[in-house]
């Protein structure tokens, strides 16, 4: 058995576009961000998994097998477990981490870090991405309960910087497309923190699941149109909010590919309007800190994540990035940037 130390850095993540639909067939366009993970492991030689990070402030010391305790070790722990069962690593682990993805904040720290434990255990030669993302997924699904899509552990597992990841969720095929010269993505921290774990993202899913059984499909994406008009109440505005959000994912590429920031900018816009009218994720809060990044010469805004918090993306042209952002922390002194 090697003991050799092995580090890994792992990026977050924004997503620009196609919000709440990686479980539904939609297309999806998250990029890397600067802030990132730094995971460390190496094989002790005992059963025994000590996980640890001065940042997180405790260290824990748990038996292989041990389930999900809903503490930040989790996504080592279920990491370390799924390596063990794909016959990646044996025995018990040192692994210590350090991150700057702001926690709670919609930027995938919990992917990034399951996806760093990964990537520090996958044996050299095995280079499939996808195979490691769609693991990744499954630790958070299974091990730790959380009912997501793969958008997060595709974007922090095989994104590029300064690349759009267009990420197809039926089949995880995908294009790395180059974020053009004149846009810059700037992300900032509502301030209000969420879990993904809390009840609130599992209700949603919910809800979209029995929008997509009421209408017999498996992917809500894959509808025309017309048989929403089938739905009523909740469903069919969950039912709208997917749908048009997958037609606008799909026009948010080849505005992309056409390096036609206005309009995608508006169709950033529409994202976030859809959010918060169709599929009720965002807060107030939110919504006023993209009308004014809007009002202050942003081409598009909205929130980015499962919402209920965490974080807004702004499209802004480059060379007026430092005049709007003063602007806008004078109306928003708490606001920090976070991309
Ligand atoms: C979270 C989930 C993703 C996705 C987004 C909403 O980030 O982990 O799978 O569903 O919310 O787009």
């Amino acid at each position: 058995m090697s003991t050799e130390e092995v580090t890994v850095r792992v990026p977050g993540r924004v997503n620009l576009i196609g919000e709440w639909i990686d479980f539904s067939g939609g297309t999806v366009l998250p990029m890397p961000i600067r802030s990132e993970i730094t995971l460390t492991r190496r094989s002790n030689g005992t059963q025994t998994d000590v996980i640890g990070s001065a940042q997180f402030g405790n260290e824990a010391r748990v038996g292989m097998e041990t389930p999900a305790q809903h503490d930040w070790p989790d996504a080592v722990r279920g990491a370390l477990q799924a390596a063990r069962a794909m016959g990646w690593i044996d025995g018990g682990q040192d692994v210590s981490v350090h991150s700057d993805i702001p926690v709670g904040q919609g930027l995938s720290s919990s992917a990034a870090t399951i996806v760093a434990a990964l990537k520090a255990s996958r044996p050299a030669g095995e280079t499939d991405d996808v195979a490691l993302a769609l693991a990744a997924r499954r630790v958070e699904n299974e091990f730790m309960g959380v009912p997501c899509g793969i958008m997060d552990q595709m974007a922090v597992a095989a994104g590029r910087r300064g690349h759009v990841l267009a990420l197809d969720t039926v089949d995880c095929s995908f294009e790395l497309l180059p974020l053009p010269d004149d846009w810059e993505i700037v992300v900032i921290q509502s301030g209000v923190q969420r879990e993904l774990a809390d009840g609130s993202y599992k209700m949603r899913q919910l809800e979209c699941q029995a929008a997509a059984d009421a209408l017999g499909v498996e992917h809500l994406c894959a509808l025309k149109g017309p048989e929403l008009l089938k739905l009523s109440g909740a469903p069919a505005r969950r039912a709208r909010h997917i749908w048009t959000e997958g037609q606008r994912s799909l026009e948010a590429v080849d505005a992309l590919k056409a390096r036609d920031r206005s309009a995608f900018g508006r169709l950033m816009v529409a994202s976030h309007n859809s959010l918060r009218d169709d599929m009720e994720v965002s807060l107030p809060v939110m919504d006023r800190m993209v009308e004014d990044a809007l009002a202050l010469g942003a081409e598009g805004a909205r929130l980015t994540g499962a919402g209920f918090g965490g974080c807004i993306a702004a499209l802004v042209a480059p060379e007026c990035v430092a005049t709007w952002w003063a602007a806008l922390q004078a109306r928003h002194p708490q606001l920090k940037r976070a991309d």
